[in-house]
């Protein structure tokens, strides 16, 4: 892998994460940005935060933070980018006709052996590369905000993605010590925010109907099901939760389940029910006053750290 180049367009937020995660590998990273003066502020952040990583013990990998600083360069130009490159990530804002263009200009340059992968977490992949010759090596590869410390990618082809593109960006996560998770077709939302809306729309219900305050939904998570969520999901949580196993579970509990659910109503218009967004956020910003979000994002991350290295113990 050692010299193996990876090239990101974007540098902003989640590009500077990839650039820290390649280069945590050993992976040679070029950061391409449209606008010159974001590639240096990039990289003088890079620096910094490496610094700070490996000062706090929480620098990834087995380079020094000098030497991870050194795999990673700015470029100016696409073509030069793509040049030889093993894998492009994208990271561009998410405007639908903001990647479409920017994917013409790269099919014009990629290489066949280079894979394609976009950051986006909302368009599926066949939206912006149903037309070009080289839709077969391009894919979405979405990360976990902050993708540093949330191992989790989800990997979703469009319907005329090779195979073999998918497969070489799951070993190629592997190997960064990310957790890839395949979707076998492409679905809106894919697996993550279909879920994570799933609980954000019963969430709401429930405190915008009054049953619950903020505070309290939000433990429900945090201190409740989320314990277990940070270790294992719902199915094997299931699994361990009847004497003989799922079948047991679903078979006595399926009913109840289906009773429940019963009773949702219809999904809630979150865009446009404005009051209650309006005591769901004075209640948030009780908690959290919105000039202490930035700390309060601080502690997140370092808690997360220390989390994974955790789970790391479990497996
Ligand atoms: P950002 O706004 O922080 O960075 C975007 C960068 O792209 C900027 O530096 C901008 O100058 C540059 N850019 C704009 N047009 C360009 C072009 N034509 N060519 C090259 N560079 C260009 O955005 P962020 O948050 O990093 O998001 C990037 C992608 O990652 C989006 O698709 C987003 O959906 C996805 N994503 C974002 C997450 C988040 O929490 N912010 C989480 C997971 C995915």
């Amino acid at each position: 892998m050692g010299g193996q180049r990876i090239g990101i367009v974007g540098s902003g937020l989640i590009g500077r994460a990839w650039a820290l995660l390649f280069a945590s590998a050993g992976y040679r990273v070029q950061l391409y940005d449209i606008l010159e003066s974001q590639i240096a502020t990039a990289l003088d952040e890079l620096r910094e935060e490496l610094q700070q990583l490996e000062a706090k013990g929480a620098l990834r990998g087995n380079l020094t933070a000098a030497a991870q600083f050194e795999l990673i360069s700015g470029c100016t130009q696409l073509k030069e980018l793509v040049q030889d490159a093993l894998h492009i990530q994208e990271c561009v804002p998410e405007q639908l006709q903001l990647k479409r263009s920017l994917y013409a200009q790269l099919d014009d340059l990629l290489e066949p052996q280079t894979v394609l992968a976009s950051s986006t977490s909302t368009f599926m992949p066949s939206l912006f590369s149903e037309s070009l010759k080289r839709r077969s090596q391009i894919l979405v590869a979405h990360p976990l905000n902050p993708p540093y410390f949330i191992p989790l990618v989800e990997l979703v082809p469009a319907p005329w993605t090779n195979e073999e593109a998918v497969e070489r960006t799951r070993l190629l996560m592997l190997t960064l010590g990310q957790r890839p998770v395949v979707l076998r077709r492409e679905i809106q939302g894919f697996a993550t925010n279909r879920i994570q809306y799933a609980i954000l729309n019963e969430v709401w219900r429930l405190v915008s109907t009054g049953i619950i305050s903020v505070a309290d939904a939000d433990r429900v998570l945090s201190d409740g099901l989320g314990m277990r969520y940070a270790l294992m999901g719902s199915l094997e949580t299931a699994h361990l939760n009847a004497p003989g196993g799922v079948a047991d579970y679903f078979q006595r509990f399926g009913g109840e389940i289906a009773a429940v659910s019963a009773t949702y109503g219809p999904t809630p218009d979150i865009g446009a029910e404005a009051e209650a967004l309006e005591e769901i956020a004075r209640q948030c910003e009780e908690l959290v006053p919105l000039e202490a979000l930035p700390a309060r994002r601080a502690a997140r991350d370092e808690f997360l750290t220390r989390l994974a290295e955790l789970k790391r113990q479990f497996t």
